[in-house]
């Protein structure tokens, strides 16, 4: 892709590689044997999940859920659009959520209680980035990729405005 001159690269392709593969790592001791349902969140963590779980060889299965906090700003608007469809059989299953990034926590704080009423076997977290600057709710990852500071990214599946998803390195959009 053209470089332009509002993206700075903060996270190249490599880093983001070698983040995904300790994450798969771990997340292969905990699961291996227990068929996981992924919950890809989508947009943003598409890149990420097709990402992850071509690194986990053993058997799992994957579904995507849509949900939105943000409007077409780089600020959550603070409540959380929902269309949930959760998939067939959901209660029982040990779930994995994966998310791009984790910012007010807003959106997965709602979630993890929505979904935790639904008696999952297991209920866990794996996030690539998290913002912990920006945090209003509480939100315990347990996989987390990278910690980053408090500025707006784009790439690896995150946008501004529908914009940039298809960035390879995550950038800071200036
Ligand atoms: P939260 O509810 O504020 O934690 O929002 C989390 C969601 O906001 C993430 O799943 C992203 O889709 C989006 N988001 C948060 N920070 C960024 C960013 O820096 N760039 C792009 N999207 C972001
Ligand atoms: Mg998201």
């Amino acid at each position: 892709m053209e470089p332009r001159s509002n993206l700075r690269v903060l996270i190249p392709r490599q880093d983001i590689a070698a983040a995904v593969d300790t994450l798969a790592a771990a997340i292969t001791r905990d699961y291996h044997d227990k068929n996981p349902l992924v919950l890809c969140l989508l947009k943003g963590s598409f890149i990420f999940t097709s990402d992850l779980v071509r690194r986990l060889y053993f058997p799992l299965e994957v579904d995507f859920l849509r949900l939105s906090s943000y409007g077409s700003g780089k600020e959550s608007s603070g409540s959380v659009d929902i269309t949930l469809h959760l998939p067939e059989g959901f209660g029982g299953r040990h779930v994995l959520i994966v998310e791009d990034i984790i910012d007010s926590g807003i959106t997965l704080s709602f979630l993890l209680d929505y979904l935790a009423d639904k008696e999952p076997a297991s209920l866990r977290l794996c996030a690539l980035l998290d913002k912990p600057a920006r945090r209003q709710r509480e939100v315990h990852v347990d996989y987390l990729g990278l910690t980053v500071s408090d500025e707006f990214l784009v790439g690896y599946g995150l946008d501004c405005d529908e914009k940039y998803r298809n960035l390879p390195d995550i950038c800071i959009l200036e």
